[in-house]
């Protein structure tokens, strides 16, 4: 089956699909995106994500594409063009295309929107979960506004390499004094030897991902006690466990930080039981 991708209207098969050269995403790296995760066929915290997207937006001063209403039919539509029962979908946009020039083009210019959707397999993701990820700490080389879900991610993209190439899964960013802010596509999680959740607050220096807005809905739900607050390289090394969230991971257990295997190198039962339950308390779509 041959995928299909969403651009500007039409449905097309994805390896025919394509963006003006001059669009502004390609150029400047002008847009924003979301990834929801698909689970038994429903977008998973669609709410959550649309009301980031336009967040994203506003701050960028780019107008949405289409109504959310139409957004969310075009979601689905590609969601099920592609047969996705379990997987990711990924939508993008950008201030458009328009001839090169730092200065935003005319305010009726249409903005740029991609919707393209894949399936994930399952069970070997769930496999991946159960061994556990290992991370690298990196320092945080990024812009401020890494609170807005750019398609900026350079720096993201080269840490995640440099992880690839020493074995780990993930790379962590850690800012000038030595505290982890977030990796380089997913929220980070340390749990205490008193069995606190803790994880940045999202004020400054990390996106405000869904998955770890969900996650304090959760604790706070099974009465977890969650405490926002910074945690160094060196504490996530002493942790008692430690854990990733994504739209892309869930949460999914760390079991090593560069060198230091956490406890007994085994993912944490925590991480393992929040794993669990996360689809319980998290929105489905209807
Ligand atoms: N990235 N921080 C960064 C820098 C991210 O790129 C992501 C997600 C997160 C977690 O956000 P959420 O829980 O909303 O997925 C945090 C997506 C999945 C990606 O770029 O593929």
């Amino acid at each position: 089956m041959s995928r299909i991708a969403y651009v500007n209207g039409l449905y097309t098969p994805l390896r025919d699909a394509s963006v003006h050269v001059e669009d502004r995403g390609f150029q400047f790296a002008d847009g924003v995106y979301e990834v929801c995760e698909i689970f038994g066929g429903k977008i998973i915290d669609e709410t959550r994500h649309l009301a980031r997207l336009k967040r994203s937006l506003a701050e960028l001063s780019i107008r949405m594409p289409v109504k959310e209403g139409a957004l969310k039919v075009i979601l689905r539509e590609t969601v099920r063009r592609n047969r996705v029962r379990n997987g990711l979908v990924y939508f993008q946009v950008t201030r458009g295309s328009a001839r090169r020039d730092f200065v935003f083009p005319a305010a009726d210019t249409p903005p740029t929107l991609v919707v393209i959707a894949r399936p994930v397999d399952r069970t070997k993701v769930e496999a991946g979960a159960a061994a556990g990820i290992s991370v690298i700490t990196v320092p945080d080389n990024r812009w401020e506004r890494v609170d807005i879900k750019t398609t900026g991610l350079l720096p993201n993209s080269l840490a995640r390499q440099k992880a690839k190439l020493q074995g780990a899964r993930e790379a962590w960013f850690f800012d000038e004094d030595g505290y982890v802010t977030e990796g380089a596509a997913s929220n980070a999680w340390i749990v205490t030897k008193e069995n606190t959740l803790v994880t940045r607050p999202a004020e400054s220096g990390i996106l405000r991902g869904i998955t770890r807005t969900t996650l304090i809905d959760l604790a706070k739900r099974d009465n977890f006690i969650v405490s926002e607050r910074p945690f160094t390289v060196a504490e996530a090394k002493a942790a008692r466990e430690a854990f990733i969230t994504a739209a892309t991971a869930v949460i999914t257990p760390v079991v090593k930080i560069d060198d230091t295997v956490l406890g007994d190198g085994k993912p944490g039962t925590l991480a393992i039981k929040l794993r669990a339950h996360f689809h319980s308390v998290a929105e489905h779509s209807t």
